[in-house]
């Protein structure tokens, strides 16, 4: 970890946060905390609603009392957008979120723009759209496809059940992401940014893709199952970064086809070294 060191806290309880503050003294914060499943939200209502929403509240107040120099990004996502009424979308795209994920994150996302208004701390949203890689949790749909298709190209397993296959998302590389939170915070004044590549993809591409690179057809393999379907699906995601290409000279570097290759080819690397 080098120079790093990790300590636990919860976004349920304002004292750790605010021991946390006065100990560490922090210049930047990034909060990424929180349940990141807009599916298995509504499994868990309430507790997404504490730690996403009411937790950048009690994060927030402790930034403005004990570091109000420090500056504060907040991963808001495009979930806000929810069926959006415009396409692409930008900063100024009404929100209309349809899960009780995406409606937590309206909460913090406005609390986050209202502090910095009130209390002139520098803190800012974040609004990205899907952003992957090989460390991606297998309960999202790419690291699912990835990780399967390699144990069938290994012998491990014989099919992959995915729900809608002409699902479609705008896919990004999260380190490009990454790069992209950093550059948010270092730019004055302090405003919001709407990231993602521009293009979208659909779930059925990315299995082509995945399956391919390993010298196999998705067809032979994939099965769609009704289970994994979503009620409602969002007509169109698909991010307008303009102002942060503008703004931040950001723009995505790594393409879909070679994200998906790096998910596989990691993949099938970590399968074989156990
Ligand atoms: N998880 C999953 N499993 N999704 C599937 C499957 C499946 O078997 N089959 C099709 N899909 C489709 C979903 O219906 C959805 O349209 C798309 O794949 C992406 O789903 P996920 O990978 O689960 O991600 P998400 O879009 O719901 O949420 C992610 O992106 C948001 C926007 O950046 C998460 O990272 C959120 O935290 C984030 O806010």
């Amino acid at each position: 970890l080098g120079d790093m060191s990790i300590i636990k806290g919860d976004l349920r309880e304002s004292e750790g946060l605010l021991a946390c503050l006065e100990e560490h003294q922090p210049d930047e914060i990034y909060n990424l905390a929180g349940p990141s499943s807009p599916a298995a939200s509504w499994d868990e209502v309430a507790m997404v609603g504490d730690i996403a929403g009411l937790g950048v509240g009690r994060l927030l107040d402790a930034v403005r009392n004990v570091t109000p120099k420090a500056r504060f990004y907040q991963a808001s996502s495009s979930e806000l957008f929810g069926n959006p009424v415009e396409v692409p979308q930008r900063e100024t795209t009404p929100f209309q979120p349809r899960n009780p994920y995406g409606i937590s994150k309206l909460y913090a996302h406005w609390l986050t723009v209202r502090y910095r208004e009130r209390y002139g701390i520098h803190a800012l949203s974040g609004i990205l759209f899907n952003h992957e890689s090989p460390r991606r949790g297998d309960i999202f749909v790419t690291r699912k496809i990835t990780r399967r298709a390699a144990e069938i190209k290994l012998g491990l397993a014989a099919e992959l059940r995915l729900g809608n296959l002409d699902a479609r998302r705008d896919w990004g590389y999260a380190g490009d992401y990454v790069l992209a939170m950093w550059l948010m915070l270092q730019h004055q004044p302090a405003d919001d940014f709407v990231i993602g590549t521009g293009v979208t993809h659909s779930v059925r591409e990315f299995c082509e893709l995945a399956f391919a690179r390993l010298d196999l057809d998705y067809r032979d393999y994939v099965v769609q199952d009704e289970a994994y379907f979503r009620p409602v699906e969002p007509a169109q995601l698909v991010a307008d970064s303009s102002k942060a290409q503008r703004v931040l000279g950001w723009q995505a570097e790594v393409s879909f086809s070679e994200l998906v290759y790096r998910m596989v080819d990691v993949d099938l690397k970590l399968l074989q070294n156990v």
